[in-house]
């Protein structure tokens, strides 16, 4: 691509996800299969309009997403669209309904002014409060949010277990993840570790929701407990603490506050896994530098280095072990101590 198209593509970027958007908002994707349906049928049994319902799905196929049969006004789904749907194994339909959704759409338009004022956490200006708050008052959103968690946790579990392939963890037997949203990372640590035991950590909406989450689905939940609390009041003591997308919501005093609250109820030489984006050098081009630009809408938060976590570790106490990095380097998980390894 010449770098005209890359930039006119760029440009027309929020019109293409807005376009899925309105595909998996519709029920599109879930509805279609690979056998192709007519577009009056579509429209009839999606409840709606005939003549949008065309245009919609002649974009959506124009994108790959789905099919058109030439001259048939037929569609069915594409190998592309099938990771849209809700119950494909690897599904972004939570993401895409997040990330493309009313409240993250309306956040972007402050980005311009936040960087003229040096002020972040767009989510504050235009709700009139915090993410988790907003959240915790929005049952709708919420359910959203936590699908689209466990989205980005179909990823991000296969590249920590990769990253962690041949680590011993034959020490640690009480895992405490740290706003372990629906549980998809401890469930899948505990179904590859049988000796191992978890605590996740959450607010009351995730909390309250613990019978859909997935150590239920995958029937771990005697090995794998909710515990409704507040990380910054109090975590309970446990061999390993691990924190996924966490500390990236927060800024670093914020940060600095969580991992001394850890520091506080761990015991001797339990470990703490950070598993974030890491921003690479300045000739690496990575998405962790977009995503950072997302956390500066929706949060007080950042993403960072590795150099940064570890100065934050390290204020709070700990002691900085090694990075494991998945092969894709996409994300790193961070190993830290308490006391000397
Ligand atoms: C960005 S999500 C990450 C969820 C999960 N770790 C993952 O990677 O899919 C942040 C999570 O932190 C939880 N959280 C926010 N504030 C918290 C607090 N004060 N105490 C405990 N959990 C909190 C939220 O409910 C949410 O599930």
């Amino acid at each position: 691509m010449t770098d005209i198209n890359k930039t006119i593509d760029i440009i027309f970027g929020r019109w293409k996800s807005q376009i899925l958007y309105a595909g998996a908002k519709t029920g599109i994707f879930d509805y279609l299969s690979t056998d192709p349906k007519d577009v009056s049928q579509i429209a009839k049994d999606l409840e709606l309009d005939e003549a949008m319902t065309y245009r919609i799905l002649r974009a959506l196929a124009s994108l790959g997403y789905l099919k058109e049969e030439k001259n048939e006004r037929k569609f069915s789904i594409s190998p592309e669209g099938e990771f849209l749907k809700k119950d494909h194994p690897q599904t972004l339909q939570g993401i895409l309904l997040l990330e493309e959704g009313p409240e993250h759409y309306q956040i972007w338009k402050h980005l311009p002014r936040m960087i003229k004022e040096g002020n972040q956490d767009a989510f504050l200006s235009e709700y009139g409060t915090k993410i988790f708050e907003y959240a915790a008052n929005n049952s709708e959103y919420s359910k959203i949010f936590n699908e689209a968690m466990s989205s980005y946790s179909a990823m991000h579990t296969a590249m920590v277990i990769d990253a962690l392939d041949g680590y011993d963890f034959n020490n640690i037997s009480h895992i405490c993840e740290i706003g372990g949203g629906q549980g998809h990372l401890s469930s899948h640590l505990h179904s590859k570790y049988d000796h191992t035991r978890g605590t996740i950590l959450e607010l009351e909406q995730v909390v309250n929701n613990h019978h859909t989450a997935w150590p239920t689905k995958m029937g771990l939940q005697d090995r794998c407990k909710y515990l409704k609390g507040d990380m910054f009041d109090y975590v309970p003591p446990a061999d390993l603490y691990m924190m996924k997308m966490i500390l990236h919501d927060w800024s670093d005093e914020e940060c600095v506050k969580i991992l001394s609250n850890i520091y506080k109820s761990a015991p001797e030489k339990s470990k703490v896994f950070i598993i974030e984006h890491l921003i690479p050098d300045a000739s690496t081009s990575h998405f962790s530098k977009l995503f950072d630009i997302h956390m500066m809408c929706a949060t007080t938060g950042r993403e960072r280095t590795l150099e940064e976590y570890i100065l934050i570790l390290k204020q709070a106490g700990w002691n900085y072990v090694k990075t494991h990095y998945p092969s894709s380097k996409m994300i790193g998980v961070i190993e830290a101590i308490k006391g000397i390894n």
